[in-house]
């Protein structure tokens, strides 16, 4: 396994919808490890392959407090959403030390193809529901700051690039 670079704004493959996964090779197998192994180091909770510059479906999640309960979600939609919404704050690992309060659906069904390749439905709510609308997100090219006003989105855009400006 190794760790992988993840992309930041303004990035193309960030703002790009990602294509299908059709077959699931031995690449793609690494690829998912490769995805865990860097979400867990940066630390995180989620990671989609768009992030990591693949321009594929396929993303990761860890929501468990002991960081033991890895699910790897191919091709994943969601089949339900709730009527009821949540307000929390949110990060991204492609937008480092940036945060905002983002409204998500209280609950949501995603399905999905699991590593087998066999169809699968999770069930989430609170934490999990809030990282699953924001992964499948990334898959359609939309970061959580596009869900913000324009200021507060061109804010942490500036506040971004004088952070990585400071580091360089
Ligand atoms: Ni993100």
């Amino acid at each position: 396994m190794s760790s992988l670079e993840i992309l930041q704004p303004p990035h193309p493959t960030l703002k790009t919808p990602a294509a299908l996964v059709d077959e699931i090779d031995g690449a793609l197998v690494r690829l998912m490890a490769d995805m865990l192994e860097t979400m867990y180091a940066a630390p995180g909770i989620g990671l989609a392959a768009p992030q990591v510059g693949v321009s594929r479906r396929v993303v990761v999640i860890d929501t468990s407090e002991e960081k033991n309960a890895p699910v790897r979600l191919l091709n994943p939609t969601l089949t339900w959403r709730s009527d009821t919404f949540d307000v929390a704050e949110e990060g991204c690992l492609s937008l480092p030390g940036q945060f905002a309060d983002v409204k998500r659906h209280t609950a949501v069904v995603a399905s999905y193809l699991d590593p087998s390749g066999k169809e699968r439905t999770l069930e989430a709510e609170g934490l999990l529901a809030r990282c699953l609308q924001h992964e499948i997100d990334h898959l359609d090219g939309i970061l959580f700051t596009d869900h913000l006003s324009a200021l507060k989105r061109n804010m942490i855009l500036r506040r971004l690039i004088k952070q990585r400006r400071a580091r360089a």
